[in-house]
């Protein structure tokens, strides 16, 4: 079984951030979630992610002493963050990852990880 060990032996500190940055350099372009991120902060959103991560997978507390208790649904809450939403943020994670070259165990732990938060920041009914 693959863990947070595994994914800090085989992707590491710079290949979080690799992944992080292709992320939103795929983010800034989408039509759907691309809009609901501030336009003038795209550094900083990068860095709260990728810190959150680092923080998640190899308990680096830079990401809670700059933001506190990350509360990451409630901070969601300002976005309509419905199925579509979800998957699209899903979708572009995996295409940064198959750009970063991120696979094998650390890929099936970190897909796991990214559609268990993204599913939970749902705060949108589903239409029937
Ligand atoms: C489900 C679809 C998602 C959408 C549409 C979405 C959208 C956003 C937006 C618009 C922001 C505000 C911009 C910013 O401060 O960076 C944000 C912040 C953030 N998101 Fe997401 N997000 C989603 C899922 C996720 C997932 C799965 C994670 C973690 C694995 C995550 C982690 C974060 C973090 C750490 C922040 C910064 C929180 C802070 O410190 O203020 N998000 N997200």
């Amino acid at each position: 079984m693959s863990d947070e060990s595994t994914v800090i032996a085989e992707i590491g500190k710079p290949g979080i951030a690799a992944m992080v940055a292709a992320f939103y350099r795929l983010v800034r372009h989408d039509d759907l979630i691309g809009p609901m991120y501030p336009d003038d902060d795209w550094e900083g959103s990068e860095e709260r992610l990728r810190e959150f991560l680092w923080f998640r997978i190899a308990q680096d507390p830079t990401y809670v002493l700059k933001r506190g208790h990350p509360r990451l649904r409630m901070r969601h809450m300002p976005f309509r963050i419905d199925a579509a939403a979800r998957d699209r943020w899903l979708v572009l994670m995996a295409q940064a990852m198959d750009e970063t070259g991120v696979s094998g165990s650390s890929r099936e732990w970190l897909d796991n990880f990214f559609f268990q938060i993204a599913d939970f920041m749902r705060n949108q009914p589903e239409s029937p």
